[in-house]
């Protein structure tokens, strides 16, 4: 599909916030990516347009019944004044996996990359340049039909935001402290847990909360099953430096979401020459390790959190600290090594960036 995108600019340009200004998610760009899909018609009308809200009917599928997907990447401010977007083949991948999943129409891969990249290029003067910040790339697709019967909808729309972003936890690369719950589940086996889907992230907010309270940064999820085997923290996955080997949740399960940074790090670890294994990992092995003076290392990755160091575990009343709460060398190796390729101060050898 060659479709040009008709692009409509906005009247008026939003004041930039300085690069010591940003968090995470609360300004958005002056334009936005728009595309439609009917049935009959397939997806059409690509367009980018001034950011503002959609017009939506209050019987639409997804204010009912959630029907919605989206992704998140980034774009980096290279310290060659290119902008790149991070691994956006494999993101828009991921949502295409997550649609089929929640019998939403697929995007064509080739127009998909091109809304980013013309979105992204249009608004290049957003991506900020001081390492740790960047410009998130939010592509979503929602069901927009008006009909109350519960079946898959005949109606989407397809849109993509930006906005420019600092750390996405208060602690920076500060240790977080992250509580593993047993009382609550995120997914089980054959449900949808692999599936970046709006669902999730509100199924995901009561435990939050009351980790928030007790003074977690974090919830650890644990399969829903048993109870009893690491899935995700729900905002990243999860990664333990146990005895000198790595140990990472599998994808096998379909519980947990296949991290794009996940498997960046995977990749870079393995040409590293490390013991890498993909395997359950039980938080009883965790507690165990932490007795016995082998759990050396964790950490979380993800786009938004980047590679994020975990300083302490609770669990079932004990608080297992790890490295003395303090980043781990291997931890600070592959967040500078990520971030390196990122920025573009470490050669691109994987083809992981797109320049905009
Ligand atoms: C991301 O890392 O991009 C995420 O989507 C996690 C969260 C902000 C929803």
């Amino acid at each position: 599909m060659n479709e040009p995108i008709r692009i409509t600019r906005a009247a008026t340009k939003k004041r930039k916030p300085k690069d010591s200004e940003l968090t995470f998610g609360t300004v958005f760009t002056d334009h936005m990516f728009v595309m439609d899909f009917q049935e009959e018609k397939g997806w059409y009308d690509p367009r980018i347009e001034p950011y503002g809200p959609l017009s939506l009917d209050p019987a639409c599928a997804v204010l009912h019944y959630a029907q919605a997907v989206f992704d998140g990447l980034k774009a980096f401010h290279g310290t060659d004044g290119k902008v790149r977007l991070f691994r956006p083949q494999q993101h828009l991948a991921r949502m295409n996996g997550s649609a089929r999943r929640m019998c939403i129409p697929p995007l064509d891969p080739e127009l998909a990359l091109r809304s980013l990249v013309e979105l992204v290029g249009l608004e290049r003067d957003w991506v900020p340049s001081t390492v740790g910040t960047s410009l998130y790339v939010r592509p979503t697709i929602i069901a927009s039909e008006p009909f109350l019967g519960v079946r898959p909808a005949k109606a989407y729309i397809y849109y993509v935001i930006l906005s420019p972003v600092g750390a996405y936890y208060p602690e920076g690369m500060n240790p977080v402290k992250i509580l593993v719950v047993d009382k609550y589940v995120r997914a089980v086996e054959g449900g949808v847990g692999a599936a970046k889907t709006a669902g999730n992230y509100a199924a995901s907010l009561y435990a939050a909360e009351e980790a928030k309270h007790a003074g977690f940064t974090q919830v650890l999820w644990l399969d829903g099953r048993e109870r009893k085997y690491l899935d995700e923290v729900g905002t990243m996955n999860i990664m333990l430096k146990i005895a000198g080997e790595i140990v990472t949740p599998p994808l096998t399960q379909g519980t947990i979401l296949p991290g794009v940074t996940r498997d960046s790090a995977l990749t870079l670890m393995r040409e590293w020459g490390l013991r890498v294994a993909e395997r359950q990992v039980s938080i009883d092995e965790v507690a165990a390790a932490a007795h016995g003076g082998t759990l050396e290392e964790v950490w979380g990755t993800g786009t938004a959190a980047v590679i994020s160091p975990v300083g302490e575990l609770a669990y079932k009343g004990e608080r297992i600290v790890i490295n003395d709460g303090r980043i781990g060398a291997l931890t600070q190796r592959l967040y500078d090594a990520i971030v390196g390729i990122q920025y573009a101060t470490a050669p691109d050898t994987h083809g992981w960036t797109v320049e905009v």
